[in-house]
């Protein structure tokens, strides 16, 4: 047989296996402490499900969900200080990302460019920078986690395109000093882009200053499908105005519409239509509910891993770091438990809205069952 057809049969199932699969039951949040996702609240689910087959992308054909786009940025402009918003529903933070560096390398008026972005920035601005051929210069964050003012200050040159603050950090969630870096930003001829995929829709409620409204920011990722429970995939890009978004624009020659902003051709109208149903249930009564519960959840959980002893980096936004021993992490991985380490190895629990008290307790259950085991000397059998 030839290589390429034995490797072929080799990934072919037999169709009772193919057939099984199909009844494969999706994950149960139960369990799910690591993820910067949640189960879609039951509004925005149903909305998913009858937007399911649209393509905002195909705004001549689908015009009802490009309707809802509309109201979607206009809901996102609210929630982060921005009059007269301009953007678009994306696939995610990733997508928002690449496409802020986008717009920055399409204005800056040099050839060679740079990005400069504390070391706590999300992985996609790699992406970015690869797909898009500019250099990112990563810089490194202060003892509490944030970016280091003076360390961007002096990284910072002619050549800025972007400088990037996080409002929310995956592993630690921190939110940088935003008004600081837009107007190290401004300095240098720069744009700011504030990554608040995750901390968007829990940071209106806190006093930080993070949005539009507070600093010289001029491009944002704001996700729905994070702590704003739609369902995945509802991303958000904003700019502050049109001229920005035209940055990104191409023409459509077969369409109706004229041109397209986004990265993705077809997407899916699930993603706007639920985010606009959660939207329009949550903001911003039910979100500022949501975040006193998880911030609640999040301070109960640091204070009982204090107590037992561990170093906790503490919480400023629902999600908790703790130096685990590794072998404690890998045995509650075993229970099932749905968690992840920081890049310097901690435990990160990020409180979502699917992370109720009880899961936490029944957690500390098991953390406290397995300490005991591992503490309790092995019979030397002699
Ligand atoms: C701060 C931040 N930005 C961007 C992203 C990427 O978002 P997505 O996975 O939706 O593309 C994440 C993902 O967790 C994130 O935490």
């Amino acid at each position: 047989m030839k290589p390429y057809v034995s490797a072929l049969n080799a990934t072919l199932k037999p169709v009772n296996v193919l057939v099984r699969d199909m009844q494969i039951e999706p994950q149960s949040f139960d369990r799910v402490l690591s993820s910067m996702c949640t189960e879609p609240h039951p509004v925005a689910r149903k909305a998913a499900e009858r937007f399911l087959a649209t393509n905002p992308g195909d705004p001549g054909t689908y015009p009802n969900v490009t309707a809802l786009e509309e109201d979607a940025i206009a809901t996102l402009g609210e929630i982060a200080g921005l009059e007269d918003p301009a953007g678009y529903v994306a696939s995610g933070g990733t997508e928002a990302n690449i496409q802020a560096v986008r717009i920055a390398r399409d204005r800056a008026e040099t050839r060679t460019l740079n990005v400069v972005m504390p070391e706590s920035g999300h992985f996609s601005f790699q992406k970015a920078a690869d797909v898009l051929g500019v250099e990112l210069r990563i810089v490194p964050t202060d003892d509490d986690f944030r970016a280091d003012l003076e360390a961007v200050r002096s990284c910072v040159d002619a050549e800025t395109a972007m400088v990037v603050g996080v409002a929310g950090t995956t592993e630690y969630g921190r939110v940088d000093p935003i008004p600081e870096l837009g107007e190290i930003a401004r300095s240098v001829g720069a744009l700011l882009h504030v990554d608040a995929a995750w901390g968007g829709f829990v940071l209106p409620f806190t006093d930080h200053e993070w949005h539009f409204g507070h600093a010289a920011v001029d491009t944002m990722a704001i996700d729905p499908h994070k702590m704003g429970q739609a369902a995945v995939p509802a991303g958000g890009l904003l700019v502050r105005s049109d001229d920005l978004l035209d940055e990104l624009a191409v023409d459509t020659p077969y369409l109706e519409s004229t041109s397209q902003a986004t990265l993705t051709g077809t997407r899916s109208g699930a993603g706007v239509a639920s985010a606009v149903a959660a939207m329009d249930e949550l903001w911003p009564e039910g979100y500022r509910r949501q975040y006193a519960r998880s911030r609640h959840n999040a301070e109960w959980l640091a204070n009982a891993l204090e107590k037992r002893g561990y170093d906790v980096v503490d919480p400023t936004l629902p999600l908790v770091a703790a130096d685990l021993p590794r072998s404690t992490f890998d045995a509650l991985r075993d229970e099932g438990w749905r968690i992840s380490r920081t890049g310097t190895g901690e435990l990160r629990v990020v409180c979502m809205p699917h992370v109720s008290r009880e899961m936490l307790a029944s957690f500390i259950g098991d953390l406290d069952r397995l300490e005991v085991r591992a503490s309790v000397p092995v019979a030397s059998g002699d």
